[in-house]
């Protein structure tokens, strides 16, 4: 029998206490079965950069004892490779893990958009770009689901700050919420049909996601059509009757079956109806025999394989900001010193539910050791394990570490504290001891190369005292052997920043709104987020949007439109050159963006609209081919109800980065308009 007549004869011969039953979870990370109607129990684990799969006592702000998993890149490096298929392998490891712990369902990818540098759970978080963000989402989904298991893509919608998280609410324009805060999800659901949504605690526009008929049912069923089940952010729920009646099919964790009378006693008094339930639980039961199929058969994967990957990704989603007079690569053969404490005990995840357990962890002291082939380095911690204060006598010893080296390493960054689940950050400065530490190294040598592991933007107050800055973000348990790679050229760095670094947090458009409360949070920055709001204004950033560094050099030549004076709603093709000039293979994300010159609703500077990651040997040129649809001209027309291409100027535009375009072409785009 298919699957889906078999689930709908199942329903019929369920009792209506059972169907309700099956809208709960059974525990914190299971779902019900039903043992007589030979439904199984599935499990469900965080999530997102690694399984955490708790065998003993269960929480979810990752206090207790997970098994041990792969402990990958986080979200903020995983976007910075830009590289789709890199993702995809990191999902498909990711779902692989699932399946040897017969895990059905991992809680992620994250796909709230970075509103403002402070939001505490940033570094689960890929991009302040909607486009960037839903294209990483859709790879990470289809390597997970190309395994049998699924995912769950969280958290929908508009939760983009800790602050009050649970009770928010977020106030957003239609077109902020069309053109920022949903994309992401849309690509992604369209693309790859996650097996589940998350839907976030926060209210949206006065009415909570969790019972949120516009957002769930309106827009992710009908509009996206999305056939996976919503299920709430754990202790999500508020009305049950209204969030099943919203499309929210799914509550986490259990509520010792409360909920499920409540579902009961609404369809007996007439309130809610049967269909309701029953499509509920159709979603449900589909879910349960998708991953039970799977689960059902035992699967072993090659753990150090997986290791390798993360060290692979943790290489290129690091950001070379800065490399003045070429100082790196570093050869095997420089006088370094090490310093800073991360050197040996690195931060490489974020805390809160997605803190899991490593199978191991590298660092770079160690890593640095064995690339280079000598016994021992001269390492100092420069700072104390807090890092809240400038520690004079570390420092001393620093210096005189330093003056003895070719070139200093300083490892700084953000301490636990800063990045967790349920707090934002309050400013965006490094601990002070970490800035005091890179000060004085930098007032005293020249050659200082800053390491920094840290999941969301920090400001740099010595970034003209020091020769390199290598952003390593929050690199997983490979982190450290990824960074020691590109320092020592055995991998050339190709990540790209997926979010601006401003100088300031004073600087960012939502200073004055963020995070708002008690009750509300207004976007009124709109549309202006990110780069969408810097490059519309003119404010000097410290490193924009889409902007890293590589040891060898691209050209890009020859742009070309397929409908040079406007494809009048028809796809348009975008081809054009990228050539390696340098003497080193390299890899590339050539970035295309979309600019409305003449417009009569507001419109951002320049719009992300496609990009590709290429592999050039040195000398090698390639041509590269890019789409673009309607849609990429288009903006949320409220009135309308709909996306609008208004007729008028448009410009296209290529490069390295938000503001290294290369090339560019103007073109009217289209000639009517609808
Ligand atoms: C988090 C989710 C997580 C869930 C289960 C919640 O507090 O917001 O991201 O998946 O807990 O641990």
């Amino acid at each position: 029998m298919e699957i889906q007549e078999k689930i709908k004869s199942l329903i019929q011969q369920m009792t209506l206490i059972e169907k309700a039953s099956l809208c709960s979870g059974k525990d914190f990370w299971y779902l019900k079965g039903i043992e007589r109607l030979g439904i199984p129990s599935i499990m469900v684990t965080d999530g997102p950069h690694g399984l955490r799969k708790q065998a003993g006592e269960a929480d979810h702000v990752g206090l207790n004892e997970s098994v041990p998993a792969t402990c990958f890149p986080t979200a903020s490096a995983l976007a910075a490779t830009w590289n789709r298929d890199l993702i995809y392998q990191v999902g498909r490891a990711l779902g692989e893990e699932c399946r040897q712990e017969k895990v059905g369902v991992i809680l992620g990818p994250g796909a709230n958009i970075k509103r403002s540098p402070l939001c505490g759970r940033n570094f689960e978080y890929f991009s302040e770009d909607p486009y960037l963000t839903g294209e990483i989402a859709k790879s990470h989904i289809n390597g997970v689901q190309s395994q049998g298991i699924g995912t769950s893509m969280k958290h929908y919608a508009v939760n983009n700050q800790e602050f009050r998280r649970m009770t928010i609410d977020a106030v957003v324009d239609e077109r902020a919420l069309r053109e920022i805060y949903l994309p992401g999800y849309e690509i992604a659901v369209k693309g790859a049909q996650p097996w589940t949504v998350m839907c976030s605690y926060n209210k949206i526009n006065g009415t909570y996601a969790c019972e949120n008929p516009y957002l769930m049912t309106d827009i992710l069923k009908d509009e996206w059509g999305h056939t996976g089940l919503v299920v709430t952010d754990w202790g999500a729920m508020n009305d049950r009757v209204a969030g099943l009646k919203a499309g929210v099919e799914l509550e986490m964790p259990g509520t010792r079956n409360e909920n499920d009378a409540t579902i009961v006693a609404a369809v007996e008094a007439g309130q809610l109806n049967e269909d309701v339930l029953d499509r509920a639980v159709e979603r449900i039961l589909t879910l349960i025999f998708k991953a039970a199929e799977t689960l059902d058969q035992d699967f072993a994967c090659d753990m150090q394989a997986h290791h390798t990957l993360a060290r692979r990704v943790a290489a290129e989603g690091a950001v070379l900001l800065k490399n003045d007079g070429d100082i790196l690569p570093l050869q095997k053969t420089t006088r370094i010193a090490l310093i800073g404490r991360f050197a040996k005990t690195p931060r490489y995840q974020g805390a809160g539910s997605s803190l899991m357990n490593p199978t191991r962890l590298d660092n770079l002291h160690d890593e640095i050791l064995k690339l280079i082939g000598v016994d021992n380095l001269p390492y100092a911690p420069g700072y104390t394990e807090k890092g809240d204060q400038a520690d004079e006598s570390l420092i001393q010893e620093a210096l005189t570490l330093a003056q003895r080296a070719e070139v200093v390493i300083i490892c700084a960054g953000l301490t636990d504290l800063y990045e967790t689940e349920g707090l934002d950050r309050s400013h965006m400065k490094l601990p002070p001891g970490h800035d005091a530490l890179i000060q004085r190294i930098a007032a005293a040598h020249a050659k200082v190369v800053v390491v920094l592991s840290n999941g969301s933007p920090v400001e740099m107050p010595w970034v003209t005292d020091v020769a390199c800055i290598l952003e390593g973000y929050l690199g997983g348990q490979a982190g450290a052997g990824g960074i020691a790679d590109i320092l020592f050229g055995e991998v050339n760095p190709s990540g790209k920043l997926a979010e601006t670094f401003p100088l300031k947090l004073e600087h960012t458009p939502v200073h004055p709104y963020f995070p708002g409360g008690p009750t509300t949070v207004e976007y009124r920055e709109s549309l202006y987020v990110g780069y969408r709001y810097y490059d519309t204004v003119g404010q000097l950033v410290l490193f924009p949007f889409g902007h890293g560094l590589s040891y060898t050099r691209f050209e890009y030549r020859d742009l070309m439109l397929s409908h040079p004076q406007g494809a009048n709603g028809e796809a348009l093709t975008v081809t054009f050159k990228v050539k390696n000039t340098g003497k080193l293979a390299g890899k590339e994300v050539a970035q295309l963006y979309v600019r409305d010159v003449a417009s009569t609703a507001f419109r951002p500077a320049k719009e992300l609209k496609g990009f590709i990651k290429v592999a050039l040997q040195p000398g090698e040129e390639t041509s590269v081919t890019l789409e673009l649809d309607r849609r990429a001209f288009a903006y949320y027309d409220p009135q309308l109800k709909d996306w609008r291409v208004e007729a008028g100027a448009f410009e296209i535009l290529v490069g390295a980065s938000s503001q290294d375009i290369l090339s560019l072409i103007h073109i009217s785009e289209p000639t009517r308009p609808y």
